[in-house]
């Protein structure tokens, strides 16, 4: 149903994965104006055109059906149906979630883990969130499709190995340059991430440090032998993930003008708006 020549789809698997944990799948990343997450740094991987992609899913939906499914659900089922279309195992979503009414706190944006976090951080953000090591591990999996801005990684160009003087080289010549995620198989929802990682390939610090902790390296190394037990175990992860909610529990509305205003506020009032609406 998503399918779009304008969708790569890593796009809409990067913002769940780095961003539904902030406050839940609310759609509060699509939010534009003052205190948008957007302005935020670590949105530098979520293009303006994925973006549109989701807004123009809402406006068919609603133009067919009456404003009935908030940005929310589109977002969580256009990731499921990415995933899917990229070769990887269709999951249960469950549906119902509201849009929110407000960006999450930047304080809370800011304690998201980073691409240079450890596998120390991870697991203990992860945690916070119920969501264990195994769930990490294979929710980190969803880098097997996706790409990564040149100063999500660039805390790594002194180390020394031939992959990251790759990293660093293209890089020097292109900063705005996106680099794949899975550098074997960008485009295919498979287990290379994983094989990619044992071989020292990983792009992200937070990738590549999975292997260096025995509370990850073995589920690294299961899901890198068992392409089974990683899709089944994305698909499970997702569904937890996607249960998640924010500390207010499921409130807000469904957005019935745009993705990236809540009701009742005009649409074109900020300059973030005319860049997505610019770039789609
Ligand atoms: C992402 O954040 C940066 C600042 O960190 C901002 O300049 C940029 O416009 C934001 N991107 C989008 C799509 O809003
Ligand atoms: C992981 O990162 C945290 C925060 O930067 C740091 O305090 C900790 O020492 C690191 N742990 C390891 C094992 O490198
Ligand atoms: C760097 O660019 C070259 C040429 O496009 C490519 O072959 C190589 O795979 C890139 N390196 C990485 C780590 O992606």
């Amino acid at each position: 149903m998503v399918k779009n020549k304008y969708l790569r789809p890593c796009q809409c698997i990067e913002s769940i994965i780095c961003f539904v944990v902030v406050q839940g799948c609310d759609a509060s990343v699509l939010l534009t104006g003052d205190g948008s997450e957007l302005q935020l740094p670590p949105n530098l991987t979520l293009q303006p055109r994925a973006l549109q992609l989701i807004e123009s899913i809402r406006a068919q939906v609603h133009a067919a059906c009456g404003p009935v499914v908030s940005c929310a659900d589109i977002t969580a089922l256009a990731t499921r149906d990415a995933v899917a279309f990229s070769g990887g195992q269709g999951y249960d979503v469950p549906l119902g979630r509201l849009d929110s009414l407000a960006p999450a706190p930047s304080s809370a944006v800011f304690d998201l883990p980073q691409a240079s976090s450890n596998a120390t951080t991870l697991i203990d953000v992860f945690q916070t969130r119920n969501l264990d090591n195994v769930d990490l591990v294979a929710l980190s999996g969803g880098h097997t499709i996706g790409k990564g801005h040149c100063s999500s990684f660039s805390n790594r160009f002194s180390e020394d190995s031939a992959f990251v003087r790759s990293l660093a080289s293209n890089c020097s010549s292109d900063f705005n340059r996106l680099q794949d995620l899975d550098v074997t198989t960008p485009d295919v929802f498979d287990i290379k991430y994983f094989t990619n990682l044992q071989q020292g390939k990983g792009v992200f610090t937070s990738d590549q440090k999975l292997t260096a902790d025995w509370r990850t390296e073995w589920v690294v190394n299961g899901f890198a032998g068992n392409h089974w037990w990683f899709f089944g175990q994305f698909a499970a992860s997702m569904t937890k993930l996607g249960n998640l909610q924010g500390p207010q529990g499921n409130v807000g509305e469904i957005r019935r003008n745009s993705c990236f205003v809540r009701n009742g506020q005009s649409i074109l009032t900020t300059t973030s708006d005319e860049g997505l609406a610019a770039s789609a």
